[in-house]
């Protein structure tokens, strides 16, 4: 029945990209990756050690005005090394999202800690600040030492908002509540490198921050991440704990604690520099593949998801809400039939197995948000 509606859809797609098959993602290199990897490659200084990671750390800071920047393998790692940085312990309770990939609830159980959900906005896509708010006041006790939930009687160690697909969350009022309730804020920046709220890059608000720079993100090292915040302490434990907690010395090999192998090497440093230097044109590009996919869509009648108020965003994953899960399901079979890769949202975290026992709070935005949505090919076209 709707079938005229998805086709001109998927016309607008493959016209956009000239393709028959088209990904969600798809990496460009069209800068100085090669150079930079082939004098990576002669200067035997492919691991955890170069001039190519001290240049990205310094890029990253610069670009997103936090104070430092530690490069990592991934942004899980990063993530991981925030948590455990923010005072995340075994058996405590960390506030995130249900929407969200699965490495922002996978950090919290390397931790030892449990995820807990609260909704999300419908205008952002990230975590709501208003269901943050009524959980902590109608579901937590303040004690002494912190503040605990009052069915779990586990403490809450840590807060973690993420910038869904680029777009950013209300972060400001989020750090504002996490202040009141003096519990560390790590921001989930993973997927909004090049967004900014009120002017301020996504990742710089809270304690800590990361980012990723998986091959599918707005710029890759095939695999990385960083950990920005601007706390000198913070980021030189940080730098520690993701070089196995070796203390510099000339020969000798002592480490103060159990570190992690977490460092990004020099070879996938050297390729995301030439990547970063890109990075202004590709988000610039990804903004005006959005008003296209704006415009065509509005004139179609279909629902396109735009950046929020008082936001600036890389459009890392373009959406659409479709009017229900039927009609979303048969517009994902006739997508993929054509050769369109459009995907739904993540399976939401408290349907996962692995984390439906974790407790919730009034989760309403977030059900209907993933019966509509459609994630639609974002890649940079150049
Ligand atoms: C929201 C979110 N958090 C964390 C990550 C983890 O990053 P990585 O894949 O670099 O480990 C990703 C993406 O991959 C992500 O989308």
């Amino acid at each position: 029945m709707y079938k005229d509606k998805y086709r001109k859809i998927i016309d607008f797609i493959k016209g956009l990209y000239k393709k028959d098959i088209v990904p969600l993602h798809e990496p460009i290199f069209v800068g100085n990756e090669e150079k930079y990897v082939l004098d990576t490659i002669k200067s035997s200084y492919v691991s955890s050690i170069g001039e190519y990671v001290n240049k990205v750390e310094k890029f990253m800071a610069d670009f997103t005005g936090s104070k430092y920047a530690i490069a990592t393998v991934n942004g899980t790692s990063a993530l991981h090394i925030a948590l455990l940085l923010s005072g995340v312990k075994p058996n405590t309770e960390v506030i995130t999202q249900p929407l969200t990939f699965v490495a922002t609830c996978n950090a919290i159980s390397y931790c030892g800690a449990y995820p807990t959900f609260v909704d999300v906005d419908n205008d952002t896509l990230g975590m709501s600040p208003k269901s943050l708010e009524s959980f902590l006041a109608e579901s937590c006790l303040v004690k002494d030492d912190g503040v605990y939930n009052k069915l779990t009687n586990r403490k809450i160690t840590a807060i973690v908002p993420m910038h869904t697909f680029g777009h950013p969350c209300k972060i400001d009022k989020i750090i504002e509540i996490a202040n009141r309730y003096n519990i560390p804020v790590v921001e989930d920046a993973a997927e909004s490198l090049g967004s900014f709220y009120k002017g301020k890059h996504t990742g710089t608000f809270g304690k800590l921050g990361i980012i990723s720079f998986n091959g599918n993100k707005i710029v890759t090292s095939g695999g990385g991440g960083v950990i920005l915040t601007s706390d000198e302490e913070l980021a030189k434990k940080a730098k520690h704990l993701t070089t196995t907690a070796k203390v510099q010395h000339k020969w000798e090999y002592y480490h103060d604690e159990i570190g992690y192998n977490y460092r990004m090497p020099n070879l996938n440093a050297s390729l995301l520099l030439a990547q970063l230097e890109n990075l202004e044109k590709f988000v610039k590009i990804k903004r005006d593949l959005a008003m296209k996919y704006k415009e065509f869509l509005d004139w179609l009648g279909v629902e396109f998801f735009t950046e929020p108020e008082y936001a600036t965003s890389n459009y890392w994953l373009n959406a659409i809400f479709l009017r229900d899960r039927e009609e979303r399901d048969e517009f994902l079979e006739f997508s993929h039939e054509n050769g369109v890769l459009c995907r739904p949202a993540w399976v939401l975290m408290n349907k996962l197995p692995i984390y439906k026992d974790c407790f919730s709070y009034n989760l309403e935005n977030v059900y209907k948000i993933e019966e509509r949505l459609v994630n639609i090919p974002s890649g940079v076209v150049l």
